[in-house]
């Protein structure tokens, strides 16, 4: 019998972008199901304090991890450690990513190459280097976050949405090529999240945000525990059998 509460009881777990937003909540949504975190972001020192409290609180071990997800060197040297340490990595989230909302003709090159760079050639080396540790194991779940605007597109957002088809792309092929090696990879596509950043953003663009929730037929904004629900499902055994999936988490705008 499966505990209904805990269903990564012990699966060692690393989540990038896990400051603050959707990252923030499926770090905790993980380490209520009883899973090993490992929470990894830029700024050093951010999550040390609430890292401690969420282990307290759900009774397990939260473990910040800094570093910066384009620096593949950091990178190789933190999985490892978390491999060092654990004897296995079960489950990674590519969580972390950057947007910058401007239209076609005004996105600077710098901008779209950061996006692509955070967004998808991270993505594709924390993958490479996960699933070499992983095929040492028992095989593992890799999730990605990519986003509706890849598949209904967005005005302003037309490099950012780009990157995020890259990344339904890759989940794909790479669900394909690490199967006969025991790993599962799926991607989450989240609609409009009321994350942090999303609220600056609306604030700065001063479009009304009633008229976005008119095109989402459950009628509200998502929340990054809705995003985080689907990714603890992902990483759990109860998806055993799901691999190279997209699932929208977007209140059914996507259709
Ligand atoms: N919020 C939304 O409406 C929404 C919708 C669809 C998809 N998404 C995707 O969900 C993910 C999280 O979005 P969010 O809204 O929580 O974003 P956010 O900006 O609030 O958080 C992103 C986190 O990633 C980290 N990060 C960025 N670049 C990094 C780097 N180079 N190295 C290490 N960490 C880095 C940031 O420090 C931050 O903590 C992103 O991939 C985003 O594209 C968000």
């Amino acid at each position: 019998m499966i505990d209904m509460e805990r269903f990564l009881e012990n699966k060692v777990c690393i989540i990038t972008g896990a400051a603050q937003g959707i990252g923030k909540s499926i770090a905790e949504r993980f380490a209520s199901d009883g899973a090993l975190v490992y929470a990894c972001d830029r700024a050093e020192g951010a999550m040390d304090e609430w890292a401690e409290v969420c282990s307290e609180k759900y009774g397990t071990r939260v473990c910040p991890l800094y570093f910066d997800v384009t620096d593949a060197v950091a990178v190789k040297s933190a999985f490892m450690s978390v491999f060092k340490q654990e004897g296995r990595i079960d489950v990674l989230v590519n969580n972390a990513g950057v947007v910058f909302n401007k239209k076609i003709g005004m996105i600077l090159r710098p901008e779209t190459e950061l996006m692509f760079r955070v967004n998808v050639i991270a993505v594709i080396e924390m993958v490479q280097l996960v699933s070499r540790l992983m095929a040492r194991g028992h095989g593992g779940s890799i999730v990605n976050i990519a986003s509706v605007t890849a598949v209904l597109g967005s005005p302003g957002q037309s490099a950012y949405s780009a990157t995020k088809g890259a990344i339904m792309a890759f989940t794909k092929s790479a669900a394909k090529e690490l199967a006969s090696q025991g790993i599962r990879v799926n991607a989450v596509a989240p609609g409009i999240v009321k994350t942090e950043r999303f609220s600056e953003l609306y604030e700065e663009s001063g479009e009304k945000i009633d008229n976005r929730i008119q095109r989402i037929a459950l009628g509200r904004l998502g929340t990054p525990l809705d995003v985080a629900n689907a990714c603890a499902f992902l990483a759990s055994d109860r998806s055993s059998y799901i691999s190279g999936q997209i699932l929208g988490v977007d209140g059914c705008a996507s259709i």
